[in-house]
């Protein structure tokens, strides 16, 4: 992409694990697809169709903070959709930019701190400007975490890390040995979170489209064929339950589990 990465969002410590023996995610990841075939099927232009994603995106925040879902983190832009006509690109960051201006206070109010990740530069000074103010405003925040990911690709993310830490290599900051997977992971773009257990996409294609490579290697997957703006409790709850009946094995036997 030849771009640098913007300063990274708290490189503080991740938040020690366990998810062992929980039946609620802790961290949930979503791939929202099919805003466009939605609008289409109801004869609308696209655009109506990512509309009504923000609205799915809001209710399932809810949703997710009732559960006790602590991280939230939705794939809203990939580094692959600036493919898209460009009117469909225009109306995507000026509905980014209406949305922070929207939701702003309703994450306050609900207590919720907001994460960006990706590189949201190209979506222009304005949007900038109103991510960085959301950033700084909801940092106190501890309810739940929203992570967004704008113009994110998990290559570009590994890509990004990568040329971080040869770049702290060859200034003398480490040395090659240094680098192991826990080093490798907090320098992702996802380094103060926990990694995903519960993956969900909709829209009926079963692939990841370049979402968290590394992060979603041990994460239980769930896709289903309702289209975003459909998304509702009733599809998250048929989520929560087949997490809640998955065991996580990690590479180890089904006895050696006991949990
Ligand atoms: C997801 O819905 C939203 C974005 C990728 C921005 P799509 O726009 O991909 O909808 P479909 O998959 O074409 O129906
Ligand atoms: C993935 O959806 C990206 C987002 C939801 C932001 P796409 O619609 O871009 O994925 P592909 O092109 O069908 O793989
Ligand atoms: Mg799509």
């Amino acid at each position: 992409m030849g771009v640098k990465a913007p300063p990274r969002f708290d490189r503080g410590e991740k938040p020690s694990d366990p998810t062992k023996g929980r039946l609620v995610p802790r961290h949930v990841a979503v791939v929202m697809d099919g805003n466009g075939r939605w609008a289409q099927a109801r004869g609308k232009a696209r655009i109506q169709g990512h509309r009504r994603g923000v609205e799915t995106a809001r209710r399932l925040t809810s949703l997710c903070g009732r559960a006790g879902v602590e991280y939230l983190t939705l794939f809203a832009f990939s580094s692959e959709n600036w493919k898209r006509p460009p009117e469909e690109v225009r109306f995507l960051t000026r509905l980014l930019i209406s949305s922070l201006e929207n939701e702003i206070s309703r994450l306050q109010e609900n207590q919720i701190r907001l994460n960006i990740i990706g590189d949201f530069r190209p979506f222009g000074n304005k949007a900038e400007e109103l991510i960085t103010r959301a950033r700084e405003q909801t940092f106190s925040n501890t309810a739940m975490t929203l992570t967004i990911a704008l113009n994110y690709g998990g290559r570009w993310d590994l890509t990004e890390a990568v040329r971080e830490l040869a770049t702290a290599c060859e200034e003398r900051r480490m040395t090659a040995s240094d680098i192991d997977e826990s080093t490798l992971s907090q320098t992702l773009s996802t380094g103060n979170l926990p990694d995903p257990d519960l993956f969900i996409r909709t829209g009926g294609e079963i692939r990841l489209s370049n979402f968290l490579l590394w992060q979603l290697a041990y994460t239980e997957l769930f896709f289903t064929d309702s289209l975003w703006p459909d998304f509702g409790e009733k599809h998250f709850e048929q989520a929560l339950d087949a997490y809640k009946r998955r065991q996580r094995r990690y590479g180890q036997t089904g006895d050696q589990v006991t949990t």
